[in-house]
């Protein structure tokens, strides 16, 4: 089975809210692997290409000012099948009815200022992973935990 990586952004919401180390938390809990992380403050031209399939939308504009008006804390995790884990933890975009148990279920009631985002997919997660980090600042590494959170024919 293949490791594969996706990209967290905390939102300006999740970082006003005190949530970085909870979410961080979650996620290490679950047994990922944290591969890279920063606060950035996100321009207009990195949100322009990270939101380019909202560009037609009517919230674009109110998306890109959200985004950009605090800093960001940006990641990328590590694990097997780890976009739809990390999308199925986050949980579905409308705070007040996502799942409880779910980061934005347990934690939100917005649309817009649902804390947190997830990629869609591993192209999404490469692409956005490029926007924020340059390469060198993703950093592969052999976990403890690998041994212990998969089994041997799972690696
Ligand atoms: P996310 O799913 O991470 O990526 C797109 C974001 O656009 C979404 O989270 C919300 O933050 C935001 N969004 C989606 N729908 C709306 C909407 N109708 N009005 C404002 N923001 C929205």
């Amino acid at each position: 089975m293949a490791f594969t990586r996706t990209a967290v952004l905390v939102k300006p919401d999740g970082l006003q809210r005190g949530l970085i180390g909870e979410i961080i938390s979650r996620f290490e809990r679950k047994g990922l692997k944290l591969v890279a992380l920063k606060m950035v403050n996100m321009t207009d031209e990195m949100l322009s290409e990270w939101y380019a399939e909202h560009k037609d939308k009517s919230f674009f504009g109110d998306l890109k000012s959200f985004m950009g008006s605090l800093p960001i804390v940006a990641m990328a995790w590590e694990g097997i099948d780890v976009v739809p884990v990390v999308r199925k933890l986050v949980g579905t975009t409308l705070g007040r009815e996502a799942e409880a148990g779910s980061i934005r279920g347990d934690f939100g009631m917005s649309q817009q200022y649902n804390l947190i985002h997830a990629s869609s997919s591993e192209s999404d997660a490469e692409r956005e992973i490029a926007i924020v980090f340059e390469k060198d600042e993703v950093l592969g590494y052999n976990s403890a935990l690998d041994g212990v959170v998969y089994a041997d024919y799972e690696r």
